[in-house]
């Protein structure tokens, strides 16, 4: 059973011009999503630069405004609900942020960011608060001492850990990690992935796994979505996604996994090329004719491609095709 539902997730920017600065268009940075979550479950989101990948989150967490759809967390609707101190759902969605830099206060001591959630949400003795931040500080790697200097005394990873301790600290159910680890050093991007894991099973978390690399996103995840112009193209679990992908633009982010096997590599190379030109002579049977990604249509219980008609009625020979096989 899923505890939170996004339901039919729009989120448009207004683009304004002119003499009046009247809103003359819309950026459709999140166009019609769904997703459900469900206990000690990886969610991936995966997709290009500006894809609507942060926007997602941050609407989810309630950082932007929801333009339509809905999002109910434990039968309750919270869509624009103003975040308050009190709310059971601010205490149990938290996010880590992709920019750390402009997510941590620079004239706030280490302490006091961590200690943050904790003041808000958990009600600790100072010596517990003390100890907690101790903990936590453990946790992701960082000397006792980092708690009393300031954010801006970091280095890039280094902040981003100390976003992981203050999502980590009042125990959520959900975090919404974005970009996580890519600012991090490859040793301690393992390290750090490996954490997220152990304290998933410890406390039943779950994630909202966002990236840019499915490369990255294949050992973390137990669903994966991938976005493109704010939509789905594609989403089912690692089975579907990385054995049997449909959409064209799932193909060429696959290909574009970079490979460290020395033998691969040419023909990855090879492969590579023929995706891409695929993609150029198939294109316009993945998009309608303003580019937009088509709905998605479910071909299991899990896997679902965004589609037209014409690639349904492929999709479904295929499928008839093995299936009699198997009688005979
Ligand atoms: N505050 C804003 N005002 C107007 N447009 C915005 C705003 N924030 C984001 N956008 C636009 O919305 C789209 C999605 O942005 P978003 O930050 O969600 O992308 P992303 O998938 O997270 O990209 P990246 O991988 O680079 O982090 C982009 O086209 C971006 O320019
Ligand atoms: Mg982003």
């Amino acid at each position: 059973m899923s505890f939170m539902q996004i339901n039919d997730l729009h989120v448009h920017y207004p683009i304004r011009g002119g003499f009046f600065n009247a809103v003359v268009d819309n950026v459709l940075a999140v166009d019609g999503i769904s997703l459900e979550f469900e206990k000690g479950k990886t969610y991936g989101l995966v997709g290009e630069s500006g894809c609507g990948k942060s926007t997602t989150g941050k609407s989810i967490i309630g950082l932007e405004k929801v333009t339509s759809g809905s999002i109910i967390y434990e039968g309750e609707d919270v869509t624009n609900k103003s975040r308050n101190r009190n709310s059971s759902f601010n205490k149990d969605i938290q996010m880590i942020f992709q920019d750390a830099n402009s997510s941590l206060n620079p004239r706030k001591r280490v302490q006091d960011i961590i200690a943050e959630p904790i003041r808000n949400f958990l009600k600790l003795s100072d010596l517990e608060e003390k100890r907690k931040i101790n903990e936590l500080l453990a946790i992701v790697g960082m000397p006792e001492d980092a708690k009393l200097k300031y954010a801006h005394e970091f280095s890039g990873g280094q902040k981003q850990r100390i976003g992981i301790a203050r999502a980590i600290a009042t125990n959520p159910k959900l975090i919404i990690a974005d970009e996580p680890v890519s600012a991090l050093d490859l040793s301690v991007q393992a390290q750090v992935l490996n954490y997220l894991k152990d304290i998933q099973k410890e406390l039943g978390l779950s994630y909202l796994f966002i990236s840019h690399d499915l490369g990255v996103v294949k050992h973390m995840c137990d669903h994966i979505s991938i976005m493109y112009k704010g939509r789905f193209v594609e989403s089912g679990n690692r089975q579907d996604v990385y054995q049997s992908p449909q959409h064209i633009y799932t193909k060429r982010l696959l290909s574009a996994i970079p490979t460290i096997e020395p033998s691969t590599r040419e023909s990855r190379k090879r492969e590579r090329i023929t995706v891409e030109q695929n993609y150029q002579k198939e294109e316009y049977q993945y998009f309608d004719e303003d580019g937009r990604v088509f709905d998605l249509y479910s071909l299991s219980d899990t896997h679902k491609v965004a589609m037209t008609t014409t690639n349904k009625e492929v999709i479904h020979k295929v499928a008839m095709t093995t299936t009699n096989k198997e009688v005979i």
